[in-house]
């Protein structure tokens, strides 16, 4: 499936980019900066039914890296293999190597990894306490020693959301609006210090004012943390992310600069994706 439909009538702008596709050089992964998460021939299966392949990726640290790609084409299950999140589910199967700053995943107390690797999802998942209480959950069960409190503050601020909730701390988190909710959930990765950061389409319920805010943010945390995004949204990929890497069928097809991979695709299936031609 999914192969560039070829023979569309094609405008003046098309036929200007085949032309500077075809003066392209191959893309390369970024090796000018320094990575945090190297990936190597990556199989994931549920059951008998594989759902990545082969995959290979360096993620890069400091800095925002898309997954995008068709619904069901493996996004969250890729990101979920980097703080093991799949082994949740029963019956699944990894193969292959993850390196986090150079150290194996797999060999990794899962504990202290997913410690270091938080994670976001898409539906906002705060606990039904208060909101204070949400981000002081993985300080206290992590036996966290100093001021509490200091850190509750440190964190909302990091996540953007302490001006908004200073005076009601102790007010429920289900309070709060969407928006509220999602920022609270990043303040509670955020609380145990991760150095990664991963976000599965933490945007997709939410309107495009509280959007541009959860956009901005993350903007500023890459200066302490890398972060790796699922997004359906294309245009949020392209806004925010300094590196994009297309996924299909499970399989990564390019990775690349965004600016680079969405200006200049070096693979038909990319720039089909990317054009709206299919997904
Ligand atoms: N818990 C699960 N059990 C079995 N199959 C799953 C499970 N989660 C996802 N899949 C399958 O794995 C493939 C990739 O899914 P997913 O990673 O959710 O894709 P995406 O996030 O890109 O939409 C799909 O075919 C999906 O049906
Ligand atoms: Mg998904």
């Amino acid at each position: 499936m999914a192969s560039a439909s070829q023979g569309n009538s094609a405008t003046a702008a098309e036929t200007a980019r085949q032309t500077r596709m075809s003066e392209r050089t191959p893309a390369t992964t970024p090796t000018e900066v320094s990575v945090r998460f190297e990936i190597s021939n990556l199989d994931f299966y549920y059951g008998a039914k594989q759902a990545v392949f082969g995959l290979n990726l360096k993620i890069p640290k400091n800095k925002i890296t898309s997954l995008i790609g068709p619904s069901g084409c493996g996004k969250s299950t890729f990101l979920r293999t980097l703080n093991r999140m799949n082994e949740t589910i029963r019956n699944t199967r990894v193969r292959g190597q993850i390196l986090l700053d150079g150290q194996d995943i797999l060999e990794m107390d899962v504990v202290a990894l997913r410690r270091r690797v938080g994670m976001v999802f898409q539906r906002p998942n705060p606990f039904p306490k208060s909101i204070y209480d949400n981000v002081a959950y993985g300080l206290r069960i992590n036996g966290y020693r100093g001021r509490l409190p200091d850190l509750v503050e440190h964190s909302l601020k990091r996540a953007a959301l302490w001006d908004e909730v200073k005076n009601s701390l102790h007010k429920s988190a289900f309070a709060l609006s969407g928006g509220q909710q999602q920022r609270l959930c990043i303040a509670r990765a955020l609380a145990v210090d991760p150095e990664v950061l991963l976000l599965d389409e933490p945007c997709s319920a939410l309107d495009p004012v509280t959007t541009a805010k959860i956009e901005e943010l993350m903007f500023h945390l890459k200066d302490s943390c890398t972060l790796a995004i699922v997004t359906h949204n294309m245009q949020q990929a392209a806004r925010a992310s300094d590196f994009t890497a297309f996924m299909l069928d499970g399989k990564l097809i390019e990775h690349n600069e965004t600016s680079k991979l969405f200006t200049t695709p070096q693979d038909p299936r990319t720039e089909a994706y990317i054009t709206g031609r299919f997904g």
